[in-house]
């Protein structure tokens, strides 16, 4: 079981998600059975760390988010089981890229992991404060969740 999380820069939401994926497989025993990734739609910060202020959030819930930004490739389609990506403007960004439509039900929108949230993405925290990271963070944590048992079957 591949599981790959999208966002557009790669830096702030998937990285967060990954990085709460790999903690709850590695929490239920889990880590050996699924490979997880993330990847950004656009190549703004390839080859980056994640934002500075993503790893100092995470950091304060004992995840240490260390992977590289990289950009969405169209083999992701089939290397990977799930895609996961953060708002709609991912959503059609990557589909985009599905031009015989073959993998449109491979890829999921966080925000439905999470309804407790109530949203309809998960939304960019780039350009705001600190409440931005940890909403990305609580929002996530729910869905990989959620994520982990609906693919339970599975793995
Ligand atoms: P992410 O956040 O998509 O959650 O990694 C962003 C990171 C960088 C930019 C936008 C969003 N940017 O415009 O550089």
């Amino acid at each position: 079981m591949n599981l790959l999380f999208v966002c557009l820069g790669n830096i702030c939401r998937s990285p967060a998600a990954e990085g709460v994926m790999i903690d709850l497989l590695v929490k239920e025993g889990l880590e050996g059975k699924v490979t997880v990734d993330s990847a950004g739609t656009s190549a703004f910060h390839v080859g980056e760390l994640p934002d500075r202020r993503m790893r100092e959030h995470g950091q304060r819930r004992g995840l240490n988010l260390s992977s590289r930004s990289r950009q969405f490739v169209y083999d992701d389609f089939t290397d990977f089981n799930y895609i996961i990506v953060m708002d709609n403007s991912n959503y059609k960004n990557v589909l985009s890229l599905d031009e015989k439509n073959q993998y449109s039900h491979k890829v999921i929108k966080m925000a439905e992991l999470c309804p407790s949230h109530n949203e309809i993405e998960v939304p960019d925290p780039y350009y705001g404060g600190d409440a931005g990271f940890e909403k990305v963070l609580d929002m996530v944590t729910e869905g990989c969740d959620n994520l982990l048992s609906k693919i339970k079957d599975e793995i």
